[in-house]
C-alpha cells in the first residue's frame, strides 16, 4: 500500500502509517488537478488538508484510490458524491481540536472581564490605563453555553474548575457534566448568564439564532463569545447592542464573511469597537490539534486498510470492524440495486466457501458488504472469488484482506 500525504500534514501521520508497514510519501504543497492526475497513479490512498480540490475528474481518473483522508475538520474540498459513487470513503477529524477551542473560550472570558485587548493595545501605543473600574473576576459568575456537544461540554468542565456556575441549552437532551444545569429554553439561559458562549453547528435552525431580540434578553453588561460559526449571529444587531452599551463586550472568532487566505484583507463592522476581541478563526488552530488530527485520520486509514472499517467516513455506509483470526475478508462496494446480494452470495455458494460473518451497510446509491470467509473446503482461491465479485455489473470496488 502506498499513501500520499500532501499539504504538510503533521509528520506523526507518516510515522504511524510507516510503523504499520505502509509506504508513505509526504509533500508540502497542494497539487493542482493536473498534478494530482499524474502523481496519484502511484498511490492507493490520499491524505489532504483544506487547500486541495479533489474534483470528480480526479476521482474518476483514479479509480484505484481506496480512501481519502481530510486531515482537518471540513470535507467540502472533496467531491463527496463522486467519491461515494466510486466506492471511496472520505475520513476527517471533526473533534481533534475540541480542547483547543475550549481553552480559547476560557481565556476570552478573563480577557473580556479585564478588557485585556483594549488595555494591551493602549499600552502598545504608550497609554497607561491602570484602573480597577469595570474589571471583574470570573469566579462566581454564570456562564451560559449554547450547544452542549464536544466543545460546549469541555468548556463546561474547564469553566467550573475556574469557579463559574454553568448553565447550558441544547436541542438534544444531554447529560450535565459536573454541576452544570440544563435550561429548557434559550431565553432563560440568556437572561441568567454573565457570559454566553455559542457552540452550535451551522444549520438552518442556528442561522441568525442570535439577533437583537436575543441580545436584548441578555443581562446588561454581559459578554458574548462566538467560536462556533459566523452565521449564528446577526453581526449588525450585535454591533448595535455593543454601541448602546447593553453588552459590555464580545469575543468573536468566526464571521459570516471570512477571508479565503491570509493574503486577503479582513473587514467587519465589529472593528474598532470597545472591548471587542476579534480573532481570525483560530479556535481550533494549535500544534496539538494538528498532531491529534494526524493521529486520528491515520488511525482511520489503518482500520480501513487492515479491517475494512468505515466508521466515521462522512460520505459512505459505516461499518465498524475489528481483526478476525483465520478468515479471509472480502470487502465489496456495489450499486445498491435489487438482487445484488443474491448475486454476490451466489458466487460464494458456488465456490463452496463458508460465510463466517457478513456485514452490510447501504445508502441510497451504494452498498458496502464485508464478508469473512472460511475457505478450507472452497474450490476457489480468495482471489478467484474476488474476481467473481469484480465481474458483477454492479461491482464498484472489491478487495481482499487475508
Ligand atoms: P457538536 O456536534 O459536538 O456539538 C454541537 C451541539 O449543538 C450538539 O450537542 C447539538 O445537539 C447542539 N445543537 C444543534 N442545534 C442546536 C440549536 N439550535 N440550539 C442549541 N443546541 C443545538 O459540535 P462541536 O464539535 O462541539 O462544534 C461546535 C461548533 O464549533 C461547530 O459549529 C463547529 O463548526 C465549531 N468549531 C469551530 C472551531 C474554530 O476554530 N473556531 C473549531 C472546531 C469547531
Amino acid at each position: 500500500m502506498r499513501i500520499l500525504l500532501t499539504e504538510n500534514i503533521h509528520e506523526i501521520a507518516k510515522e504511524k502509517l510507516t510503523e504499520e508497514g505502509f509506504k508513505v510519501d509526504l509533500i508540502k504543497h497542494a497539487p493542482s488537478e493536473e498534478e494530482y492526475n499524474k502523481i496519484l497513479k502511484n498511490y492507493d490512498v490520499l491524505g489532504i488538508r483544506s487547500k486541495s480540490e479533489i474534483t470528480k475528474n480526479i476521482i474518476q481518473n483514479n479509480p484505484h484510490i481506496l480512501a481519502i483522508g481530510a486531515f482537518c475538520i471540513g470535507t467540502n474540498q472533496v467531491d463527496l458524491l463522486a467519491a461515494n459513487n466510486n466506492g471511496v470513503p472520505v475520513f476527517n477529524a471533526p473533534h481533534s481540536n475540541t480542547r483547543s477551542v475550549a481553552e480559547l473560550v476560557l481565556a476570552e472570558m478573563v480577557a473580556l472581564s479585564r478588557q485585556l485587548g483594549d488595555r494591551s493595545a493602549k499600552a502598545h501605543t504608550g497609554e497607561w490605563v491602570k484602573s480597577a473600574e469595570g474589571s471583574r473576576e470570573v469566579r462566581g459568575k454564570t456562564l451560559g453555553i449554547v450547544g452542549y456537544g464536544h466543545i460546549g461540554s469541555q468548556v463546561s468542565i474547564l469553566a467550573e474548575s475556574f469557579g463559574l456556575k454553568v448553565l447550558f441549552y441544547d436541542v438534544v437532551k444531554k447529560l450535565p457534566l459536573g454541576n452544570a444545569q440544563p435550561k429548557s429554553n434559550l431565553e432563560d439561559l440568556l437572561a441568567e448568564s454573565d457570559f454566553v458562549s455559542l457552540h452550535v453547528p451551522e444549520t438552518p435552525e442556528t442561522k441568525n439564532m442570535i439577533g437583537s431580540k436575543q441580545l436584548r434578553k441578555m443581562k446588561k453588561g454581559s459578554h458574548l463569545i462566538n467560536a462556533s460559526r459566523g452565521t449564528v449571529i446577526v453581526i449588525e444587531e450585535l454591533v448595535a447592542a455593543l454601541k448602546e452599551g447593553h453588552l459590555a463586550g464580545c469575543a468573536i472568532d468566526v464571521f459570516p464573511d471570512e477571508p479565503a487566505s491570509n493574503k486577503e484583507k479582513f473587514v467587519s463592522p465589529l472593528q474598532g469597537l470597545k472591548n471587542v476581541i476579534l480573532t481570525p478563526h483560530i479556535g481550533g488552530s494549535t500544534e496539538e490539534a494538528q498532531y491529534a488530527i494526524g493521529l486520528e485520520v491515520s488511525e482511520s486509514f489503518r482500520k480501513f486498510l487492515r479491517y475494512g472499517t468505515t466508521a466515521g467516513a462522512v460520505n459512505f455506509p459505516n461499518i465498524d470492524l475489528n481483526a478476525k483470526e483465520s478468515v479471509t475478508r472480502i470487502m465489496n462496494v456495489h450499486l445498491n440495486e435489487p438482487g445484488v446480494l443474491g448475486e454476490l452470495n451466489g458466487f460464494i455458494s458456488e465456490a463452496k466457501a463458508n460465510i463466517q460473518a457478513q456485514y452490510l451497510s447501504t445508502d441510497h446509491k451504494i452498498g458496502y458488504l464485508v464478508t469473512d470467509l472460511e475457505l478450507d473446503h472452497s474450490q476457489m482461491s480468495a482471489q478467484q472469488l474476488a474476481d467473481k465479485f469484480i465481474s458483477s455489473k454492479r461491482n464498484i470496488k472489491t478487495r481482499i484482506v487475508f
